[in-house]
């Protein structure tokens, strides 16, 4: 499974792409307000870091607009993945867009049925959001498994982007599933290092290591 990283920190971004962590990043307009930044200067330094694909988001609701956007934002590197709403307007301007060769990440999918449009629209990745889901008491990770079902009946080319992600439960449970992709805060993605026995463990060896008073060098 590819990692996404979900934000628009270029310190973050930096960090855990040195890490060999990042296959990829996702933005959207709160992400954007988040960093301070322009959203054209952000998404260009972002993809001076990385060379996957990078999501910024249109956020006219037409479809004309939408294209306009789509055009200032596929000039700023070849690898933005443009990002449009799961609306009949949105997927008009996936197909469009998707047809002069440009990645395409559909966002704000909440169901089965939706994600089964974007994979006909040609969609490059499909966006279900799972903590939104939770949020409301629906299981999002059903979501998950119902869409990757319906993709493998078809053989659908279209990525699973697992999003909004909020624990390091979702991201195992995604592996588990066979998702394609999951788009990680910066903070779970560190957190899924973490475990108390491998901070016993090394805490031991370290104790152990200081007695017999060698170095390695
Ligand atoms: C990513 O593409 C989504 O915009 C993001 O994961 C949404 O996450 P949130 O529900 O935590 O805002």
């Amino acid at each position: 499974m590819k990692f996404f990283i979900d934000t628009a920190d270029i310190k973050e971004i930096r960090e855990l792409n040195e890490m060999g962590l990042v296959d990829g990043v996702t933005t959207n307009p709160s992400l954007i307000l988040k960093s301070g930044g322009k959203i054209d200067e952000v998404t260009r330094e972002i993809c001076d870091i990385v060379s996957g694909p990078v999501s910024a988001e249109v956020t006219a609701t037409d479809y004309k607009g939408m294209m306009a956007e789509a055009k200032v934002l596929a000039k700023i590197a070849d690898n933005v993945a443009i990002k449009v709403p799961l609306t009949l307007d949105g997927l008009k301007a996936c197909k469009a867009i998707r047809s002069e060769g440009r990645m395409v990440n559909v966002t704000l999918c909440f169901s089965a049925n939706q994600a089964l449009l974007a994979a006909k629209a040609g969609a490059s990745f499909i966006s279900p959001f799972v903590g939104r889901l939770d949020d409301i008491g629906i299981e999002g990770m059903d979501l998950i498994s119902e869409i990757r079902q319906i993709y493998d009946n078809y053989d659908f080319q279209t990525e699973i982007l697992v999003a909004s992600v909020r624990s390091v439960n979702h991201v195992k449970d995604a592996a588990l599933i066979g998702a394609d992709v999951a788009t990680v805060p910066p903070a779970i993605l560190r957190a899924l290092v973490k475990h108390p026995l491998t901070d016993k463990g090394l805490e031991a060896f370290l104790a152990d290591w200081a007695k017999t008073g060698q170095k390695i060098a």
